[in-house]
């Protein structure tokens, strides 16, 4: 059996939930909230260390200004009403993208990150204004400005990601067989589950069907088998 330390996901299929069912993208993304709680609540029951969520990605700005506003907005109300409960689950949040928001955004997101960093049970990692070229064209400037070598090891160094393993299983929910710019060099031996749900429709046990499906497979890692 693989062990599972890093679960990420491509949280999508919002906006289509949301316009089947409600009639408008927004109530998606309100529905979408419910269930990241579930599946936090499940991953810290599977005893998986590190849970990253894509939230927001760096092509994400080109949608309406009124779905991108209503989303932070869903999310800062989130943030703030759950600075306490990620305390007493034992919760580390820590946010992977540039932090290039409104200031008083900004600075919910380091007090979150601030108050909860001694935090050890699960790291969520949420992905806001992330894109992967961004973070690596980041990550070989940094190298260039400071006269570094061009490493694997120091690539790493710069990423959000430093020091947080790779992920062992990515799921994208929503039924889109792509990767949307998301942890591209992370994932480079990650196993990739896709699933035809919308999010709001992801239940717990659709994050157990995947992982018992993760578990199941044979990761080779280029090898051959002995
Ligand atoms: C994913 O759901 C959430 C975000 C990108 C913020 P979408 O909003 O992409 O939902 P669909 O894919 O349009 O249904
Ligand atoms: C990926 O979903 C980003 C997030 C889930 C935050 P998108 O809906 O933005 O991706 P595309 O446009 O279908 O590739
Ligand atoms: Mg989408």
């Amino acid at each position: 059996m693989n062990p599972l330390n890093h679960v990420a996901i491509i949280m999508d299929g919002n906006g289509r939930w949301g316009l089947k069912y409600k009639k408008s993208r927004n109530e998606g993304h309100k529905e979408g909230l419910i269930t990241i709680e579930k599946i936090i609540k499940e991953t810290i029951k599977q005893k998986i260390k590190y849970l990253t969520l894509y939230a927001f990605s760096t092509e994400n700005w080109n949608r309406p200004k009124k779905e991108i506003n209503y989303l932070f907005n869903l999310l800062e109300s989130f943030l703030i009403n759950r600075i306490s409960e990620f305390n007493n689950q034992n919760i580390k949040l820590k946010v992977i993208g540039t932090k290039n928001f409104t200031p008083k955004f900004n600075k919910l997101l380091i007090l979150v990150e601030k108050k909860t960093l001694k935090n050890t049970k699960l790291q969520i990692n949420l992905a806001l204004n992330y894109g992967s070229k961004s973070e690596l064209t980041i990550a070989f400037k940094n190298l260039q400005k400071n006269k570094e070598k061009i490493s694997e090891k120091n690539i790493t160094k710069y990423l959000y990601t430093k020091n947080i393993p790779d992920p062992d299983l990515l799921i994208r929910t929503g039924s889109e067989n792509r990767l949307s710019n998301f942890l591209l060099w992370q994932s480079a031996y990650t196993e990739l589950f896709f699933s035809k749900k919308y999010w709001p429709d992801f239940k717990d046990e659709d994050l157990c069907e995947a992982i018992y499906d993760f578990q199941n497979r044979d990761r080779r890692f280029g090898r051959v088998k002995d």
